[in-house]
């Protein structure tokens, strides 16, 4: 048995968890900032190191309490060392190297994208490659084509705004308070989606047919709130019809456009699997949408439980379990890299001589 210690501090969580085996959770914790981000409308990043550096210790503490191990009993610490806000995700990264030091324990980078990615292997079965990933979160709304474990192309990314980003703004817009993501996914459940019509057409880029734009989108809502003279809920205001027929209609335009990018790139590239992650994977009709498409497809989706699509330890620690099998160590020089990316994989060199997979 193996026990992966999985530290997270990208953003706003500071998390970390206990993981036996890659795939069995012993523990959890998140510690969410949420309420110190709120009245600013978005994560204030000096804020946001602070206050991972007040609750890491606690957090790490915890974990190790529910998972009933001690700090030597731990394996390995797998730290998410990149993409993020620097400072935020400094606090984690010395905080691993400190106790890979002194108690002379393996540490593991991890890129916090493919630790979404490694979400699913929770509550799933077994992922079969090649995989398509779809990651919308906060900061990210990419298409990863993983063929082998550890192996991605970037099908598609975002020009603009991530998705996550896009629902926050409109939520701000429309003075529903932040995170605007879950909000708007509760208010559009009563909402009409026909009866607020947005002009907008999903934004189609010849040569990168995969990507995606939300800014049009965004502005589309900009100028239905400015010809119906829309006004902000005041704190405490129930939210009004027109407001819950927005929201509505704003969550089925991001649901439509993710959803057609992904289904397009299904088409194309023939996964055995569908993946689903980041934060906005939370949100109730992409589920039930994608859920729909993958049925049509064929190809089974796989996506996180409610409590893992948001950042947490324990997708951290899954996800540098097998490079803890690998034998792969991170040095103590090993430091945050605000602007990490994930895809590492050249399909052409992949593919020279042996193909084994059929693309396109
Ligand atoms: O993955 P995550 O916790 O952090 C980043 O890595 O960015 O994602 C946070 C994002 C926020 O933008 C939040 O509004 C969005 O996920 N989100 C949702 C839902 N729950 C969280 N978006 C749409 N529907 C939801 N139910
Ligand atoms: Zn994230």
């Amino acid at each position: 048995m193996r026990l992966v210690l999985g530290i997270e501090s990208s953003c706003d969580e500071t998390a970390a968890a206990v993981i036996e085996d890659g795939c069995r959770i012993r523990s959890n914790l998140i510690a969410s900032q949420i309420d110190i981000h709120r009245p600013f409308g978005g994560v204030v990043p000096e804020l946001a190191s602070r206050q991972h550096l007040a609750s890491i210790g606690e957090v790490v503490s915890q974990a190790l309490r529910k998972a009933e191990i001690e700090l030597n009993d731990i394996d390995a610490i797998a730290v998410t060392y990149g993409p993020g806000l620097v400072g935020a995700l400094l606090v984690g990264v010395c905080y691993a190297k400190s106790i890979a030091y002194a108690l002379k324990k393996p540490i593991i980078g991890v890129n916090h994208l493919e630790g979404h990615i490694y979400s699913v292997v929770f509550d799933n079965p077994p992922i079969n490659y090649p995989a398509l990933a779809m990651v919308v979160s906060g900061g990210h709304t990419s298409i990863y084509l993983v063929l082998e474990p550890e192996h991605y192309k970037l099908i598609g990314h975002t020009r603009d705004d991530a998705a996550g980003e896009a629902f926050d703004k409109v939520a701000k817009l429309l003075g529903l308070g932040y995170p605007g993501g879950p909000v708007i996914d509760r208010l559009a459940k009563t909402g009409n989606a026909d009866a607020a019509k947005l002009t907008f057409t999903i934004p189609h880029i010849a040569e990168a047919p995969y990507d995606f734009s939300f800014s049009g989108l965004k502005t589309a809502v900009l100028r239905y709130v400015k010809e119906k003279n829309l006004q902000p809920l005041e704190p405490g205001q129930e939210p009004t019809e027109a407001i819950r027929d927005l929201s509505a209609s704003f969550q089925q335009a991001v649901v439509r456009t993710l959803t057609s990018k992904l289904v397009k790139a299904a088409k194309a590239f023939h996964p055995k699997t569908l993946i689903l992650a980041g934060g906005v994977a939370c949100n109730s009709l992409l589920r039930a949408t994608l859920e729909q498409e993958a049925e049509k497809l064929q190809i089974p989706l796989h996506y996180p439980s409610p409590i893992l699509t948001t950042d947490n330890g324990a997708m951290i620690a899954a996800a540098g379990y097998p490079k803890l099998l690998r034998g792969e160590r991170a040095k103590l020089d090993l430091t945050a890299t605000a602007s990490l990316k994930l895809h590492n994989v050249d399909i052409q060199e992949l593919q020279k001589g042996k193909p084994r997979y059929r693309l396109s």
